[in-house]
C-alpha cells in the first residue's frame, strides 16, 4: 500500500447524505441517483416494485419484526470513475439520534426540498447539524413536474430562513407543473446550454435529454424560455453565482431544479456532486492535530446497531474510514481501551443485503460485526495512535422515567441502562431527587425508547416501565444556576451521566421564554455548539 494509492482512492470518493422532510422524495431520489449512475439496471432492483420507500423500509420491516427498528444503510454508487457513498438518514417515525450522527460521517449533504413546500421542519433540524459542522450543502428542488412555488421565491426562503446563500447551477424553463427543461448555468459563468427533458413513462429508465443552444431553445419553448432568461438575468444582478469558498464553508449552496420521479435533472445533480462536493480530507483529532487521509488506517464509529441477527445477538458498528486503507482481517487498536480489535467479519450493508468488504478507503463506511466492545464515537486505528473527538450529543426532545418492572432485577437494570448509555442508544440523566433507580431517558425521537425497552427486556432480562415526562426542551446550565432553576416551576435540572453536563429540562419554548425574561442572566445554553437548537 502506498500513500499515493490511498490519496487517489480518497480523491475518487464523495461521501454524502440526503437531508429532507418525509415525503420530499428521498427514497425516490436515492433510487434515481442509483439508477442514473447505472448502479442498478431497473428501478425495481433497489426498491420493491411499486414500493418506493423500499430502500429503508424493507430493512425496517425486518427489524421491526424482530422487535428492533432502527437502521442506517450506506449505498455505494459507482459513477464516472468516482465512488459515491450515500449514507441514509432515517426519517419518519424512525427519526433518532442516529439520524444526526450520520451527518458526522459525511463530507457533503444534499438538501432535498419539495418545490411546493420549501423548507420543512425535519429538513431544518438536519440542516442545523450540517451548519454546526460546516458541511457543504447542495440543494435539489424536487417535484418540479408538479405545481409548486416560484423558483425565485424558494431561493428567497432559503436565504431568509437559514441564511444559506443560494447559487443556482441550473434554472428551470417552464413553471413548476409545466417543466420543460433546465438551462445549465454552469459554475464558472460558462456557456448556457438548454437541456430539454422528455418524460419517460414511469421514470423507469434514464430520462431522455435533448441538448440545444439558445436559438433552438427560444424557438421550441417561446415565452417560457424568455421568462427563464429574464430570471437568470436577475440572478446575475443579485450576485447568485457559484462560489467555491463559501460553498465549502457551508455558507452558500448550489441549487438545482428537477424531479426525481420522472428522472429530470438527476444527472445534473450527480455531476454537481462529483464536481463540487469535496472528497475526504484530513480529520481533526482530539489534541488539535490532524490525521491526514494517507496516514495508516483510522476510523470512527458513528452508529451502533444491535440485534440485527437475533440468533447471534450480534452488535454491529458502522465505521467511517478517515485515513489509510482498510483490509479485512486487519487487527486494529480500539483507542478507548487500547485493546486489539480483530476485523475478520466486515460488511457493507445496504437494504437487506450484506456483502463482505475486503478493502475500504477514506470516505467509505464499513460495518464491523461482533462489535460489542465498541461505542458510538470510538476511534479505531492502526499505526500511530489517534483519538477523534466524540460525536456531539444532540438536543433531546423526548423524556421518560425508566423503572425496573421487577425490583429483584435491579442489578441487571442498572447494567443495561449503563450499557445503552455507553452505546449511545439513548441519553441517560439522573438527579438526587429522582434517585438512581429512576433515571430519566432522553431522546431526539421516541423510537429510541422502543429500542431501549426491547433490549432491556430481551438482552438484559430486566423489563422496564417508561413514564413520559412533559418536557420538550433541554438546555445546558451551571451548578450554581442549576439550583436556582430547579426551584422554578415548569422545569427540572438533571445531570447527564455520560459527560456530567447539567441540563435543565423545560416544558416548552413558551415556558423557556418566560424563564429567560423573568430571570435574565441564568445560564441556559443550547446544547450543540454553533447555535444549533433542535428543540424548538
Ligand atoms: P421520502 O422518501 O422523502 O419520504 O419520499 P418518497 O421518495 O417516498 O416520495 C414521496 C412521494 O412523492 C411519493 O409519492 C413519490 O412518488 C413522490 N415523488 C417523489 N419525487 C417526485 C417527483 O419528482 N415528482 C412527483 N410528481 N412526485 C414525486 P406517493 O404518492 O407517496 O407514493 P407513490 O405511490 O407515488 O409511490
Amino acid at each position: 500500500m502506498t500513500a499515493t494509492e490511498v490519496l487517489a482512492e480518497a480523491g475518487r470518493r464523495r461521501t454524502f447524505a440526503v437531508i429532507s422532510h418525509p415525503d420530499a422524495g428521498k427514497s425516490t431520489l436515492t433510487e434515481a441517483l442509483a439508477l442514473h449512475a447505472a448502479a442498478i439496471t431497473s428501478a425495481g432492483a433497489v426498491h420493491g416494485k411499486g414500493d418506493r420507500r423500499g430502500v429503508t423500509s424493507d430493512w425496517m420491516d425486518m427489524e421491526q419484526a424482530r422487535g428492533i427498528s432502527i437502521t442506517s444503510a450506506a449505498l455505494r454508487i459507482d459513477y464516472s470513475g468516482r465512488v459515491l457513498n450515500l449514507l441514509d438518514t432515517p426519517g419518519h417515525a424512525d427519526f433518532s439520534e442516529d439520524t444526526y450522527r450520520v451527518l458526522s460521517a459525511v463530507d457533503a449533504a444534499i438538501m432535498l426540498l419539495d418545490s411546493a413546500k420549501g423548507l420543512e421542519a425535519q429538513t431544518l433540524k438536519l440542516f442545523d447539524v450540517c451548519r454546526a459542522r460546516k458541511v457543504p450543502v447542495i440543494t435539489f428542488v424536487n417535484k418540479w413536474d408538479r405545481p409548486g412555488r416560484e423558483p425565485l421565491e424558494l431561493l428567497d426562503e432559503i436565504e431568509q430562513r437559514i441564511g444559506l446563500r443560494p447559487t443556482p447551477v441550473n434554472w428551470p424553463v417552464g413553471i413548476a407543473g409545466d417543466f420543460r427543461g433546465v438551462v445549465e448555468l454552469g459554475t464558472g459563468g460558462e456557456g448556457r446550454e438548454y437541456v430539454k427533458y422528455h418524460r419517460t413513462p414511469g421514470g423507469a429508465t434514464k430520462a431522455e435529454e435533448e441538448r440545444m443552444d439558445a436559438e433552438a431553445a427560444a424557438k421550441t419553448e417561446g415565452g417560457a424560455w424568455d421568462q427563464a432568461l429574464e430570471e437568470i438575468e436577475l440572478l446575475g444582478e443579485i450576485g447568485a453565482q457559484y462560489d467555491e469558498e463559501s460553498f465549502l464553508a457551508g455558507e452558500s449552496s448550489p441549487v438545482l431544479f428537477g424531479a426525481a420521479l420522472p428522472n429530470f435533472g438527476v444527472g445534473e445533480l450527480l455531476g454537481t456532486l462529483v464536481d463540487l462536493a469535496p472528497s475526504p480530507g484530513p480529520k481533526a483529532d482530539e489534541k488539535g492535530g490532524e490525521r491526514p487521509v494517507e496516514a495508516p488506517f483510522s476510523g470512527q464509529v458513528f452508529k451502533m446497531q444491535a440485534g440485527m441477527d437475533k440468533a447471534h445477538r450480534d452488535r454491529m458498528a458502522f465505521v467511517r474510514v478517515s485515513s489509510g486503507r482498510f483490509e479485512r482481517g486487519m487487527v486494529l487498536t480500539h483507542a478507548a481501551t487500547g485493546r486489539p480489535f480483530a476485523t475478520k467479519y466486515t460488511q457493507q450493508v445496504f437494504g437487506s443485503e450484506r456483502t463482505t468488504v475486503e478493502t475500504a478507503y477514506p470516505g467509505d463506511v464499513i460495518a464491523l460485526v461482533n462489535a460489542a466492545a465498541l461505542s458510538v464515537g470510538d476511534t479505531l486505528y492502526e499505526g500511530p495512535k489517534v483519538v477523534f473527538p466524540p460525536i456531539p450529543s444532540f438536543a433531546p426532545e423526548h423524556f421518560a422515567v425508566a423503572r425496573a418492572k421487577d425490583a429483584g432485577r435491579y442489578k441487571q437494570f442498572q447494567r443495561g441502562i449503563a450499557q445503552l448509555d455507553a452505546e449511545g442508544v439513548v441519553q441517560v440523566l439522573s438527579s438526587d431527587v429522582r434517585g438512581e433507580q429512576a433515571p430519566v431517558l432522553a431522546a431526539v425521537g421516541p423510537l429510541q425508547f422502543e429500542v431501549v425497552q426491547h433490549r432491556m427486556a430481551e438482552e438484559f432480562k430486566a423489563p422496564i416501565e417508561l413514564a413520559n415526562l412533559d418536557y420538550t426542551l433541554a438546555r445546558r446550565t451551571t451548578a450554581e444556576d442549576g439550583e436556582r432553576l430547579h426551584a422554578l416551576s415548569g422545569c427540572e435540572v438533571l445531570r447527564r451521566r455520560s459527560d456530567g453536563e447539567l441540563l435543565v429540562l423545560v416544558h416548552n419554548k413558551w415556558r423557556l421564554r418566560v424563564i429567560e425574561r423573568e430571570h435574565p442572566g441564568l445560564v441556559m445554553e443550547p446544547l450543540l455548539a454553533g447555535g444549533v437548537d433542535t428543540g424548538e
